[in-house]
């Protein structure tokens, strides 16, 4: 298949580039390198600098290349920054993923797999695993950019095929370290435990031990970017031969603690893994696990990395490599 995907050069975009390399699919990757990395693009990969709001660069692509598919993943992901200046996020992810969609339908694209978040659900009605019926209210602008983008596309299926995936915890990096998170000030916690394992930063700073979870941390649901990754292509199969709009969670439907990651990193690496207990953050959520069987139902899709020990130490070896390499 020929694949247009935004947000290449970014974490996710870069691990289901390889994914599409290895699998003899044709790309072109969109990226502005707002938050991206050039260096997680192959050389012999065709790539645009460009804003996707660029409707006349996007335009002179898509008149010259017939896709099948466009991927879409270029966007802003940081919770607390949307919390502080919600437009940026509105702007970026609503806005100017609106924008691409109306060029990619000008120009006869109209399959479309978009890159949404567990955020969406904000704190679900009950303690049990979510499913994709579930309400949606986030708790911050950056899962409502993202709500108000799904809603477009649900609106819109007479002109678009959709799915959206909703992605939990991603973390983690390409076994061969190809690629991995690269990032100024990361809020992940799998890559600020590999910043303290490499000796980049003291301490992890855990937001809220008063959480009704078991050890009052927050529980999150976390997935391997490579098990991601491997999900888009079977999506994208699924929805060339389809043509029908869906919407699946990604994970692995199962939840960890912050205490939880923090003690599994402590047995592998020892003490130097040191955290210490702050307040909350605004707009995080309590517990976060999805349900997957409607992924396992429609997509033939097996995970080969659920292991949270895996998870940490493709994290931590990605973090060691950048580190030397001082990228
Ligand atoms: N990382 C996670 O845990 C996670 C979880 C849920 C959802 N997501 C979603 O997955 C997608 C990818 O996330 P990521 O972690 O790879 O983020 P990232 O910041 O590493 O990558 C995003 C990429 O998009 C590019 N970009 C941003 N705005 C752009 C624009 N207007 N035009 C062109 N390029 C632009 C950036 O330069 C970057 O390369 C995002 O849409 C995010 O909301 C991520």
């Amino acid at each position: 298949m020929k694949i247009l995907l935004t947000g290449g050069a970014g974490y996710i975009g870069s691990h289901v580039l390889l994914s599409i390399i290895e699998n003899k699919h044709e790309v072109v990757v969109i990226d502005d390198l707002s938050t991206g990395n050039k260096n997680l693009i192959p050389d012999n990969v065709k790539f645009i600098n460009s804003n996707i709001n660029n409707a006349e660069k996007i335009s002179n692509v898509l008149m010259k290349e017939n896709f099948d598919l466009l991927l879409h993943f270029a966007g802003f992901i940081k919770v607390e920054e949307s919390v502080q200046n919600p437009d940026k996020y509105f702007k970026n992810n609503t806005d100017n993923a609106i924008e691409l969609f109306e060029t990619c339908y000008k120009h006869n694209l109209q399959n479309i797999i978009f890159s949404s978040t567990a955020a969406a659900y904000g704190n679900p009605s009950n303690n049990e695993s979510i499913r994709e019926d579930e309400n949606l209210n986030p708790l911050n602008p950056y899962g409502e950019s993202k709500v108000k983008t799904e809603e477009y596309l649900l609106k819109n299926k007479d002109k678009f095929n959709s799915i959206i995936l909703r992605y939990f915890n991603v973390a983690g990096a390409d076994p061969e370290l190809r690629s991995g998170l690269i990032a100024n000030q990361p809020t992940h916690l799998i890559k600020i435990l590999s910043e303290v394992v490499v000796g980049k930063r003291e301490k992890i700073y855990v937001y809220g031990n008063d959480y009704n979870t078991e050890d009052g941390t927050a529980i999150r649901d976390y997935i391997h970017v490579s098990d991601l990754a491997s999900i888009h292509l079977e999506a994208a199969n699924f929805l060339l031969e389809k043509k029908i709009s869906n919407i699946f969670n990604c994970g692995y439907g199962k939840g960890y603690s912050v205490l939880d990651v923090i003690n599994i990193a402590k047995k592998i690496y020892g003490e130097k893994i040191k955290f210490e207990y702050d307040k909350r953050r605004p707009g995080d959520a309590e517990r976060l696990i999805s349900n997957v069987d409607k992924l396992h139902q429609h997509i033939n899709w097996e995970p080969q990395f659920n292991n949270l020990d895996l998870i940490i130490q493709t994290a931590v070896e990605w973090e060691k490599k950048i580190h030397e390499k001082n990228l």
